[in-house]
């Protein structure tokens, strides 16, 4: 690969300043503070926060503060994802976010979950556009004009041409209200994780909305060459990498020196993989205090270990024997300090 490919430009997203085009996603359960920190270390240019339901934003009180609304110094720029199903309650928790220091208020328009649908959130938005541009008129009206706004979506309720139609119109409407950023998840809402991810959708996003938006693309970005291929094939701005970055921070290396025409750098070492955990955990007891740090850490690691692991099945039992908070004996025990 050349150097000087679009990609390798900053982004804006309004007043916001994004260095490198490759984001750790939204991704409940994972992309937490500890997690972000680690990921912008490895090269991420941008991440965005775990999805907050409202009423937990404006309820949230002085003790769990720190765990869903703390942002470190080292994480600029950095997204709050919030999810409700009133467009007031939704401008209050935006004030909120904005006011605990994220540089960037994004709604979640995707959500899938049966219980969130359900409760008329999340991806269900899609299906009611007057809803959605109501949602998106009363945030950006809430927060400072410098606050950037951005919603998560996916590319339509089901496959009707009535949920495509719903698609465009919202996407319109929050160009006309100011959004300045939208992820496409190119999966609709039924669709759930089965299937693949449509990037010819996501490609046709990007020619019609051209400098009018930013589009960061969202879907089966697994491995740093699929996060070339779609920024290749679509011509979106950025992309938000999920799946592709549990257990594998290190995908945002590869991405740092492939997107600049360097080679992918060789896989994690043990003693990488075991910095990681670490630093993993040094984070964790600052946000989550050093009772709760190890089980925080011990979901990470089971994904870690089976990805990297040269002997994943005797390490999965090692941490299933030891339980989540026994991770850091499995660590001595299968993960040497010197090792190259
Ligand atoms: C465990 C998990 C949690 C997720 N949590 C969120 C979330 O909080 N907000 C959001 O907008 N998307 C969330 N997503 C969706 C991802 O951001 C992404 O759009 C989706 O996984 C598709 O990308 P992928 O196929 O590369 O994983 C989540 C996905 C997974 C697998």
């Amino acid at each position: 690969m050349t150097s000087g490919e679009h990609w390798l430009d900053p982004i804006s997203i309004g007043t916001v300043r994004i260095d490198f085009p490759c984001a750790l996603a939204a991704l409940a359960g994972f992309s937490d503070q500890p997690m972000r920190r680690i990921c912008r270390e490895m090269g991420a240019g941008y991440a965005i926060g775990e999805v907050l339901l409202d009423q937990l934003v404006i309820a949230v009180g002085r003790r769990k503060q720190r765990r869903y609304l703390g942002v470190s110094d080292d994480e600029h720029p950095l997204a709050g994802q919030i999810m409700g199903n009133t467009a007031e309650d939704l401008a209050t928790a935006a004030v909120r976010i904005v006011d605990s220091g994220f540089d960037v208020v994004d709604i979640n328009m995707g959500c899938p979950v049966r219980k969130v649908i359900g409760r008329q959130r999340g991806g269900w938005i899609l299906s009611d556009p007057t809803i959605a541009l109501e949602m998106i008129s009363r945030v950006r009206d809430a927060v400072p004009d410098a606050v950037p706004v951005t919603l998560k979506m996916r590319r339509g309720m089901d496959d009707t041409a009535e949920g495509e139609t719903k698609f465009w119109t919202i996407l319109d409407g929050a160009i006309e209200r100011g959004v300045a950023a939208v992820t496409v998840h190119g999966r609709t809402v039924q669709q759930k994780y089965n299937g693949p991810s449509d990037w010819n959708f996501l490609a046709k996003v990007k020619r019609n909305v051209g400098s009018k938006l930013r589009i960061f693309g969202s879907g089966d970005l697994f491995e740093a060459e699929d996060v070339l291929r779609m920024l290749r094939e679509t011509h979106v701005d950025g992309v938000t990498v999920a799946r592709g970055a549990i257990g594998n921070p290190w995908i945002f290396r590869e991405l740092a020196a492939l997107l600049h025409g360097q080679p992918k750098p060789h896989p994690p070492t043990l003693a990488e993989q075991r910095d990681f955990f670490e630093r993993l955990f040094a984070y964790s007891v600052e946000v989550y205090g050093e009772k709760r740090a190890p089980s925080e850490v011990g979901r990470h690691f089971l994904r870690t270990a089976m990805r990297h692991h040269p002997q994943p099945n005797a390490v999965r039992d090692a941490l299933v024997a030891a339980g989540s908070r026994g991770w850091e004996t499995v660590l001595e025990q299968w993960y040497p300090k010197n090792e190259s």
